[in-house]
Protein backbone atom coordinates (compact mmCIF):
# COMPACT_ATOMS: atom_id res chain seq x y z
CA UNK A 1 0.00 0.00 0.00
CA UNK A 2 2.78 2.13 -0.61
CA UNK A 3 1.83 6.22 -0.76
CA UNK A 4 -1.93 5.25 -0.59
CA UNK A 5 -3.50 5.89 2.70
CA UNK A 6 -5.58 2.47 3.49
CA UNK A 7 -9.34 2.42 3.78
CA UNK A 8 -11.00 0.16 6.29
CA UNK A 9 -14.79 0.01 5.41
CA UNK A 10 -17.46 -1.46 6.74
CA UNK A 11 -20.26 -3.00 4.83
CA UNK A 12 -22.87 -3.32 7.24
CA UNK A 13 -25.55 -4.84 4.28
CA UNK A 14 -29.16 -5.16 6.02
CA UNK A 15 -28.05 -4.92 9.81
CA UNK A 16 -28.88 -1.92 11.95
CA UNK A 17 -31.73 0.28 12.05
CA UNK A 18 -31.01 4.07 12.63
CA UNK A 19 -31.57 3.94 16.13
CA UNK A 20 -29.09 1.67 16.20
CA UNK A 21 -26.54 3.15 13.69
CA UNK A 22 -26.64 6.15 15.72
CA UNK A 23 -25.25 4.37 18.63
CA UNK A 24 -23.10 2.34 16.98
CA UNK A 25 -21.42 5.11 14.94
CA UNK A 26 -20.72 7.12 18.28
CA UNK A 27 -19.11 4.67 20.35
CA UNK A 28 -17.05 3.48 16.99
CA UNK A 29 -15.76 7.05 16.35
CA UNK A 30 -15.31 8.04 19.77
CA UNK A 31 -13.41 4.81 21.06
CA UNK A 32 -11.18 4.97 17.98
CA UNK A 33 -10.64 8.59 19.49
CA UNK A 34 -10.02 7.62 22.94
CA UNK A 35 -7.14 4.73 21.10
CA UNK A 36 -5.39 7.85 19.64
CA UNK A 37 -6.10 6.48 16.20
CA UNK A 38 -5.24 8.04 13.34
CA UNK A 39 -7.82 8.50 10.55
CA UNK A 40 -5.53 10.62 8.48
CA UNK A 41 -3.06 7.38 8.56
CA UNK A 42 -5.86 4.72 7.89
CA UNK A 43 -9.47 6.08 6.62
CA UNK A 44 -12.49 4.23 7.98
CA UNK A 45 -15.97 4.59 6.33
CA UNK A 46 -19.08 2.85 7.32
CA UNK A 47 -21.93 1.29 4.67
CA UNK A 48 -25.03 1.42 6.41
CA UNK A 49 -28.66 1.01 4.97
CA UNK A 50 -30.17 3.60 2.98
CA UNK A 51 -32.28 4.37 5.31
CA UNK A 52 -29.91 5.18 8.34
CA UNK A 53 -28.07 7.41 6.22
CA UNK A 54 -29.50 10.86 6.89
CA UNK A 55 -28.93 9.87 10.77
CA UNK A 56 -25.31 8.94 10.32
CA UNK A 57 -24.87 12.55 8.43
CA UNK A 58 -26.53 14.06 11.41
CA UNK A 59 -24.30 12.66 13.86
CA UNK A 60 -21.40 12.97 11.79
CA UNK A 61 -21.78 16.34 11.20
CA UNK A 62 -22.98 17.58 14.73
CA UNK A 63 -19.95 15.97 16.09
CA UNK A 64 -17.48 16.60 13.51
CA UNK A 65 -16.82 12.43 13.66
CA UNK A 66 -13.94 12.15 11.24
CA UNK A 67 -15.85 9.42 9.83
CA UNK A 68 -16.61 8.93 6.01
CA UNK A 69 -19.76 6.72 5.19
CA UNK A 70 -21.97 5.54 2.11
CA UNK A 71 -24.47 3.84 0.72
CA UNK A 72 -24.49 0.24 -0.07
CA UNK A 73 -26.26 0.63 -3.90
CA UNK A 74 -27.20 3.52 -6.35
CA UNK A 75 -29.52 4.01 -8.95
CA UNK A 76 -28.36 4.28 -12.56
CA UNK A 77 -31.18 6.74 -12.90
CA UNK A 78 -31.47 10.07 -11.41
CA UNK A 79 -34.99 10.22 -10.91
CA UNK A 80 -38.29 9.42 -11.84
CA UNK A 81 -40.12 6.31 -12.53
CA UNK A 82 -37.72 3.34 -10.33
CA UNK A 83 -39.69 2.52 -7.69
CA UNK A 84 -37.40 1.32 -4.69
CA UNK A 85 -34.48 3.11 -6.20
CA UNK A 86 -32.38 5.74 -4.99
CA UNK A 87 -30.76 8.47 -6.91
CA UNK A 88 -27.13 9.43 -6.57
CA UNK A 89 -28.19 12.53 -6.08
CA UNK A 90 -30.04 11.97 -3.12
CA UNK A 91 -27.01 10.48 -1.56
CA UNK A 92 -24.82 13.31 -2.54
CA UNK A 93 -27.62 15.39 -0.69
CA UNK A 94 -27.11 13.40 2.79
CA UNK A 95 -23.27 14.04 2.12
CA UNK A 96 -22.09 10.52 1.35
CA UNK A 97 -18.39 10.08 -0.46
CA UNK A 98 -19.01 6.58 -1.26
CA UNK A 99 -21.18 4.37 -2.83
CA UNK A 100 -20.80 0.54 -3.23
CA UNK A 101 -21.27 -0.93 -6.54
CA UNK A 102 -21.80 -4.44 -7.97
CA UNK A 103 -21.78 -6.25 -4.51
CA UNK A 104 -21.56 -9.83 -5.08
CA UNK A 105 -24.96 -9.81 -3.47
CA UNK A 106 -26.44 -7.41 -6.01
CA UNK A 107 -24.70 -9.23 -9.08
CA UNK A 108 -26.38 -13.17 -7.64
CA UNK A 109 -29.54 -12.01 -5.78
CA UNK A 110 -30.65 -9.13 -8.07
CA UNK A 111 -29.25 -10.20 -11.39
CA UNK A 112 -27.40 -7.25 -11.67
CA UNK A 113 -25.12 -7.30 -14.65
CA UNK A 114 -21.84 -5.64 -16.05
CA UNK A 115 -23.94 -3.23 -18.05
CA UNK A 116 -26.21 -2.28 -14.60
CA UNK A 117 -22.70 -2.09 -12.78
CA UNK A 118 -21.12 0.19 -15.61
CA UNK A 119 -24.60 2.64 -15.20
CA UNK A 120 -24.03 2.72 -11.96
CA UNK A 121 -20.66 3.72 -11.72
CA UNK A 122 -20.91 6.19 -14.07
CA UNK A 123 -24.37 7.70 -12.23
CA UNK A 124 -21.88 7.40 -8.67
CA UNK A 125 -19.52 9.62 -10.66
CA UNK A 126 -21.80 12.08 -11.83
CA UNK A 127 -22.81 13.11 -8.79
CA UNK A 128 -19.32 13.26 -7.15
CA UNK A 129 -19.58 9.78 -5.21
CA UNK A 130 -16.63 7.70 -5.28
CA UNK A 131 -17.27 4.47 -6.36
CA UNK A 132 -16.54 1.40 -4.52
CA UNK A 133 -17.02 -1.05 -7.29
CA UNK A 134 -16.68 -4.86 -6.02
CA UNK A 135 -15.25 -7.53 -8.17
CA UNK A 136 -14.70 -11.19 -7.56
CA UNK A 137 -14.55 -14.94 -8.93
CA UNK A 138 -17.11 -17.44 -7.55
CA UNK A 139 -16.03 -20.82 -6.39
CA UNK A 140 -16.87 -22.35 -9.58
CA UNK A 141 -15.18 -19.19 -11.91
CA UNK A 142 -12.21 -20.14 -9.51
CA UNK A 143 -12.11 -23.54 -10.82
CA UNK A 144 -12.67 -23.69 -14.61
CA UNK A 145 -11.33 -19.77 -15.32
CA UNK A 146 -8.06 -19.59 -12.11
CA UNK A 147 -8.48 -16.61 -9.49
CA UNK A 148 -7.97 -13.44 -11.87
CA UNK A 149 -10.14 -13.79 -14.99
CA UNK A 150 -13.74 -13.00 -13.63
CA UNK A 151 -12.48 -10.27 -11.63
CA UNK A 152 -10.38 -8.43 -14.33
CA UNK A 153 -13.61 -9.22 -17.13
CA UNK A 154 -15.69 -7.16 -14.54
CA UNK A 155 -13.07 -4.24 -13.61
CA UNK A 156 -12.58 -4.13 -17.50
CA UNK A 157 -16.85 -3.67 -17.74
CA UNK A 158 -16.81 -1.04 -15.00
CA UNK A 159 -14.78 1.21 -15.68
CA UNK A 160 -15.63 1.23 -19.74
CA UNK A 161 -16.29 5.28 -20.29
CA UNK A 162 -14.67 6.22 -17.08
CA UNK A 163 -12.51 9.16 -17.36
CA UNK A 164 -8.71 8.90 -16.18
CA UNK A 165 -9.72 11.84 -13.94
CA UNK A 166 -11.91 9.76 -11.95
CA UNK A 167 -11.60 9.21 -8.24
CA UNK A 168 -12.72 5.55 -7.19
CA UNK A 169 -12.21 2.18 -5.19
CA UNK A 170 -11.65 -0.89 -6.16
CA UNK A 171 -12.82 -4.04 -3.97
CA UNK A 172 -11.68 -7.81 -4.43
CA UNK A 173 -14.12 -10.09 -3.10
CA UNK A 174 -13.92 -13.62 -4.02
CA UNK A 175 -17.59 -15.29 -3.94
CA UNK A 176 -16.19 -17.89 -2.05
CA UNK A 177 -14.71 -16.11 0.46
CA UNK A 178 -17.70 -13.80 1.52
CA UNK A 179 -19.19 -14.56 5.17
CA UNK A 180 -18.07 -18.09 4.84
CA UNK A 181 -15.07 -17.88 7.37
CA UNK A 182 -12.45 -19.15 4.53
CA UNK A 183 -10.70 -15.91 3.98
CA UNK A 184 -8.44 -16.02 0.66
CA UNK A 185 -4.72 -15.89 1.63
CA UNK A 186 -2.47 -12.25 1.46
CA UNK A 187 -0.71 -14.33 -1.20
CA UNK A 188 -4.08 -15.26 -3.28
CA UNK A 189 -5.40 -11.43 -2.35
CA UNK A 190 -2.51 -10.14 -3.65
CA UNK A 191 -1.93 -12.28 -7.33
CA UNK A 192 -5.42 -10.61 -8.34
CA UNK A 193 -4.94 -7.56 -6.88
CA UNK A 194 -1.83 -7.13 -8.82
CA UNK A 195 -3.89 -8.32 -12.27
CA UNK A 196 -6.99 -5.57 -11.06
CA UNK A 197 -3.99 -2.42 -10.83
CA UNK A 198 -3.09 -3.73 -14.25
CA UNK A 199 -6.05 -3.41 -15.53
CA UNK A 200 -6.46 0.18 -13.85
CA UNK A 201 -3.07 0.90 -15.63
CA UNK A 202 -4.38 0.20 -19.16
CA UNK A 203 -7.40 1.63 -19.08
CA UNK A 204 -6.85 4.44 -16.93
CA UNK A 205 -2.56 5.47 -16.70
CA UNK A 206 -0.11 4.95 -14.95
CA UNK A 207 -0.93 7.74 -12.09
CA UNK A 208 -4.50 6.45 -11.74
CA UNK A 209 -3.27 3.05 -11.40
CA UNK A 210 -0.57 3.91 -8.51
CA UNK A 211 -2.97 6.31 -6.51
CA UNK A 212 -6.26 3.86 -6.63
CA UNK A 213 -7.31 2.06 -3.77
CA UNK A 214 -7.89 -1.81 -3.98
CA UNK A 215 -9.25 -2.98 -0.93
CA UNK A 216 -9.73 -6.83 0.09
CA UNK A 217 -13.23 -8.32 0.74
CA UNK A 218 -14.03 -11.78 2.16
CA UNK A 219 -14.34 -13.16 6.03
CA UNK A 220 -11.43 -10.16 7.42
CA UNK A 221 -11.27 -10.15 10.58
CA UNK A 222 -9.06 -8.92 13.40
CA UNK A 223 -6.98 -11.81 13.44
CA UNK A 224 -5.96 -11.72 9.42
CA UNK A 225 -6.13 -7.94 8.83
CA UNK A 226 -2.46 -7.66 8.94
CA UNK A 227 -1.31 -10.11 6.34
CA UNK A 228 -3.64 -8.73 4.00
CA UNK A 229 -2.26 -5.31 4.95
CA UNK A 230 1.36 -6.11 4.50
CA UNK A 231 0.98 -7.11 0.61
CA UNK A 232 1.95 -4.07 -1.85
CA UNK A 233 -1.07 -4.08 -3.87
CA UNK A 234 -3.66 -4.42 -0.74
CA UNK A 235 -4.87 -0.92 0.50
CA UNK A 236 -7.51 -2.03 3.15
CA UNK A 237 -10.71 -3.80 3.03
CA UNK A 238 -14.46 -4.25 2.90
CA UNK A 239 -15.34 -6.44 5.86
CA UNK A 240 -18.53 -7.46 5.98
CA UNK A 241 -19.61 -9.74 9.18
CA UNK A 242 -16.78 -8.26 11.12
CA UNK A 243 -17.87 -4.40 10.80
CA UNK A 244 -20.80 -5.39 13.07
CA UNK A 245 -18.87 -6.02 16.01
CA UNK A 246 -17.46 -2.50 17.69
CA UNK A 247 -14.52 -4.71 19.32
CA UNK A 248 -13.71 -6.53 15.85
CA UNK A 249 -13.92 -3.70 13.80
CA UNK A 250 -11.94 -1.13 15.81
CA UNK A 251 -9.34 -3.52 15.53
CA UNK A 252 -9.36 -4.18 11.81
CA UNK A 253 -8.59 -0.25 11.55
CA UNK A 254 -6.21 -0.59 14.07
CA UNK A 255 -4.16 -3.53 12.12
CA UNK A 256 -0.74 -1.71 12.66
CA UNK A 257 -1.46 -2.07 16.31
O1 LIG B 1 -18.69 -6.42 1.35
C1 LIG B 1 -18.10 -7.17 2.36
C2 LIG B 1 -18.42 -8.59 2.29
O2 LIG B 1 -19.04 -9.07 1.21
C3 LIG B 1 -17.52 -9.51 3.02
O3 LIG B 1 -18.34 -10.10 3.95
O4 LIG B 1 -18.90 -11.15 6.08
O5 LIG B 1 -17.16 -12.16 4.60
O6 LIG B 1 -16.66 -10.04 5.78
P1 LIG B 1 -17.73 -10.93 5.18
Amino acid sequence: AVNRTPLIAGNWKMNLDHLQAIAFVQKLAWGLKDANHDFTAVEVAVFPPFTDLRSVQTLVSADKLPLAYGAQDVSAHDSGAYTGEISGAFLAQLECQYVIIGHSERRTLHREDDDQVQAKVQAALKHNLVPVICVGESADDLEKHGPSAVPVAQLRAALAGVDAAADIVVAYEPVWAIGSGKAATPEQAEQVAAQLRAVLADMLGQDVAAKTRILYGGSVKADNILGFMREPNVDGALVGGASLDLTEFANIVRFQK
